[in-house]
C-alpha cells in the first residue's frame, strides 16, 4: 500500500521521538522506518503489562519504555522532535488533556502525529469493523475499562485544530485490496467475541450486550469485515 506520510516525511530528520500510549510498541517499528537516524524512541503507557511486552520486543539501544500517565507526563517542555499517537484517542478518559501534553513536550518546529480509525464514511464491510469496535468499547466500559466509541473524522480534526499546529499532512488510509472474506481474520474476530462475551458474564448489561454481539456475528458472516479507514495527521508546532 502507498504510504503518503512516509513520502511527505522523507527529508525530515528527527532525533528524539515519543510514542504516547505505545501499548506493546506496535507503532515503534514504523517510527524507526520514518526516522531511521533517530537517537532515541521513547514509548510510554500507563499499563505495566504493555510496557513489559514492549521492552521485550525492542531491547536494543535507541529504545526506552516507561510506565507513565500520558495526561501528566514527566518530560520537560519542548523536549521531543516528534510525538506520535496511534489507535488510542478513543481509549482516553481525557483525550484533550493528553493532546495538550503531547503539544507541551514537543519542540517548536517538531511534528505531532496522530493515527486513528474513524466511524463515518465507511463501506459495508468496514462498518462491521466500526460496529464491532463499538461493541468492544461497550463491553470494556461494562467492566470498568475506559473505551469510548470511535470518533468521526471531523471530531478528530477538531480536537487537533484546537492545538494550533500548522497542518503539515492529512491522509486517509484504507487498503483497497483488503479482503472482506479473509478466513483468518473472521476466525480471529469470532475468537475475540468469545473472549469478550466471557468477560461480561454476571454483569447487569449481560443480556443486552450478548444480544448485540450475536447480531454482529451474523453481520460478520453476511458482509465480512475489512479494516476501517484511518486518518493519519501530521502537524508542525
Ligand atoms: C489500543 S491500545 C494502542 C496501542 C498502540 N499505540 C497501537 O497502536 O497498537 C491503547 C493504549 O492506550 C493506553 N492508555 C490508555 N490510557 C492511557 C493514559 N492515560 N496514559 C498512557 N497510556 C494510556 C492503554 O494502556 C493501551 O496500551
Amino acid at each position: 500500500m502507498d504510504d503518503p506520510i512516509k513520502e511527505k516525511l522523507r527529508d525530515i530528520k528527527c532525533q528524539t521521538i515519543l510514542d504516547v500510549a505505545t501499548g506493546q510498541g506496535n507503532l515503534i517499528g514504523y517510527l524507526k522506518e520514518l526516522f531511521p537516524d533517530s537517537d532515541e524512541i521513547v514509548g510510554i503507557d500507563n499499563s505495566p503489562k504493555a510496557i513489559k511486552a514492549a521492552r521485550e520486543k525492542f531491547s536494543g539501544n535507541g529504545y526506552r519504555f516507561e510506565q507513565m500517565d500520558a495526561s501528566k507526563m514527566s518530560f520537560d517542555n519542548n523536549y521531543f522532535d516528534a510525538v506520535a499517537l496511534s489507535n488510542s484517542l478513543h481509549h482516553f478518559a481525557e483525550p484533550k488533556a493528553i493532546l495538550n501534553e503531547m503539544y507541551r513536550v514537543l519542540k517548536p518546529g517538531g511534528l505531532l502525529m496522530v493515527f486513528e480509525m474513524f466511524r463515518d464514511n465507511q463501506n459495508t464491510s468496514q462498518k462491521t469493523h466500526v460496529l464491532l469496535h463499538h461493541w468492544w468499547a461497550a463491553v470494556d466500559s461494562a467492566t470498568g475499562i475506559v473505551h469510548n466509541e470511535t470518533y468521526s473524522r471531523n471530531e478528530i480534526l477538531d480536537m487537533l485544530a484546537n492545538l494550533g499546529l500548522r497542518e503539515f499532512a492529512v491522509f486517509d488510509y484504507a487498503d483497497p485490496n483488503d479482503d472482506a472474506r479473509e478466513e483468518k481474520r473472521i476466525k480471529w474476530m469470532k475468537d475475540i467475541y468469545k473472549d469478550y462475551f466471557a468477560r461480561i458474564e454476571g454483569k447487569p448489561e449481560y443480556t443486552k450486550l450478548v444480544g448485540r454481539g450475536k447480531e454482529l456475528m451474523k453481520r460478520l458472516d453476511k458482509y465480512g469485515i475489512t479494516w476501517a479507514t484511518m486518518i493519519g495527521y501530521v502537524g508542525k508546532k
